[in-house]
């Protein structure tokens, strides 16, 4: 990539952190309602150290720190890059000011724009590959940021809003009836190839032995989640996992993360506050027990990752027409307002992460990378199951179909939505 592409491109993608951060008020920046949510502050602040540390401090002559002790407050998981500020007392901290923090942006900004055109042409494939990670790292905060603004204001008892209007369902259009499309098995190539970027868990690419197997054409709506609610699927331990189980029983959880009930009909709290629950839209915010346990009482299963991969390829899916955070909808469309072509499925990429059945787990010839960047994704590889497909929230051009997201099993704050999938019969 040319110098000028590289630092426009920073330049693009900063900006759409700020733009994200555009609606909130001073106090929202500061906030952790829960251990799991960091405080917009962190986030910009944290992306900003990413750049510090991995790109300045690597390749700027005699650079000094902007301030010494941000290493500590914003480092997140990077046990070789010395000791941290613990996860759940982010939102303690009410200095560094929100202010001092943008004032942080701006001034590593202005010195990566000068270091773009100082590296020597001998460190430029190391440092733009770097540049470009660290790009991508920012647009995983961006959908972060999203989850996190939800939590903060979603979880308040005043419900404000975000966005003025989250448009979502379009009623002319009839509910989409569930399809099963089936998918003909074999060997089948799965992981990321290509010139372009990819996350080291995407690799390498490896043959993987699928039998047929059938995959919805659509996500799962809210209609179909609360036949099962009212069907006490909540109440029955057969359609469980025992740590499921055990977990839905010990926090009381008997709908999904934001579903409330007000005056006995069913609402929903999205970035616009709370809504009266739009039937035909697909279920989001659900855990992993959750999606199985759906799964379950449905009579299906989950797809594998392998299944999906090998679906989304087959079917020949296609960014440009999912609904990503550049639609600025924030929230999953209704299977029935998505074009299709045939019997290509819908609502694959975008709309909601996709849990799938299967564990998170290297493949088969992954090393994780010495220094740092082996702790980016390589120490989560256990006790996490994998999603797939990017949700609302996701940058487009940040998605791939063979992207692996994960997320522990009772994780419910991102947005993930089910799609089912089944054996031949
Ligand atoms: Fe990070």
């Amino acid at each position: 990539m040319q110098r000028s592409d590289l630092i426009q491109k920073y330049a693009a993608v900063r900006n759409v952190t700020h733009k994200i951060c555009e609606p909130l008020q001073t106090e929202d920046y500061i906030v952790q309602p829960v251990p799991d949510v960091s405080p917009p502050k962190w986030h910009l602040a944290h992306t900003t150290w990413f750049f510090e540390t991995m790109l300045l401090q690597k390749f700027s002559k005699q650079y000094t720190p902007h301030q010494s002790l941000y290493g500590y407050l914003f480092n997140s998981y990077y046990q070789s890059l010395g000791p941290r500020w613990d996860r759940q007392n982010r939102g303690t901290l009410s200095r560094p000011t929100v202010k001092e923090v943008f004032k942080y942006r701006s001034a590593i900004d202005e010195r990566i724009a000068e270091l773009v055109y100082e590296v020597p042409e001998t460190d430029w494939d190391d440092f733009s590959s770097l540049m470009v990670l660290g790009l991508n790292h920012e647009q995983q905060h961006q959908e972060l940021l999203v989850m996190d603004i939800k939590c903060i204001l979603g979880l308040n008892p005043l419900y404000p809003s975000y966005l003025e209007q989250v448009q979502t369902a379009n009623p002319a259009l009839p509910v989409m009836e569930q399809k099963f499309i089936r998918f003909p098995g074999g060997l089948h190539e799965i992981g990321a190839r290509g010139d372009g970027f990819y996350y080291d868990n995407e690799a390498p690419t490896h043959c993987v032995s699928v039998a047929d197997f059938l995959l919805a054409d659509r996500l799962v709506t809210n209609a179909e989640y609360l036949e099962f609610i009212e069907d006490g699927g909540y109440g029955e331990f057969r359609h469980w996992l025992a740590d499921g189980w055990d977990f839905i029983q010990q926090n009381g959880i008997s709908s999904p993360l934001f579903w409330r009930k007000v005056e006995g009909s069913w609402h929903e709290v999205t970035l616009s506050g709370l809504d009266k629950l739009i039937p035909e839209n697909p279920v989001c915010h659900v855990s992993y027990y959750e999606a199985d346990a759906f799964a379950n009482w449905s009579g299906k299963r989950l797809p594998t990752e392998q299944e999906w991969e090998v679906a989304a390829t087959t079917a020949g899916v296609d960014p440009s027409r999912g609904n990503f955070l550049d639609d600025n909808l924030l929230h999953p469309r209704s299977a029935s307002a998505v074009a299709q072509d045939g019997l290509q499925p819908r609502q694959m990429l975008g709309d909601l992460w996709e849990w799938t059945g299967s564990a998170y787990l290297p493949y088969p010839g992954y090393r994780r990378q010495a220094g740092p960047l082996g702790e980016y994704n390589g120490k989560f590889m256990n006790n996490q199951m994998v999603l797939r497909g990017g949700c609302c929230a996701t940058p487009r051009d940040h998605i791939r179909i063979s992207y692996r997201n994960f997320f522990q099993p009772e994780k419910r704050w991102q947005f993930s939505g089910i799609r089912l999938a089944d054996d031949p019969r």
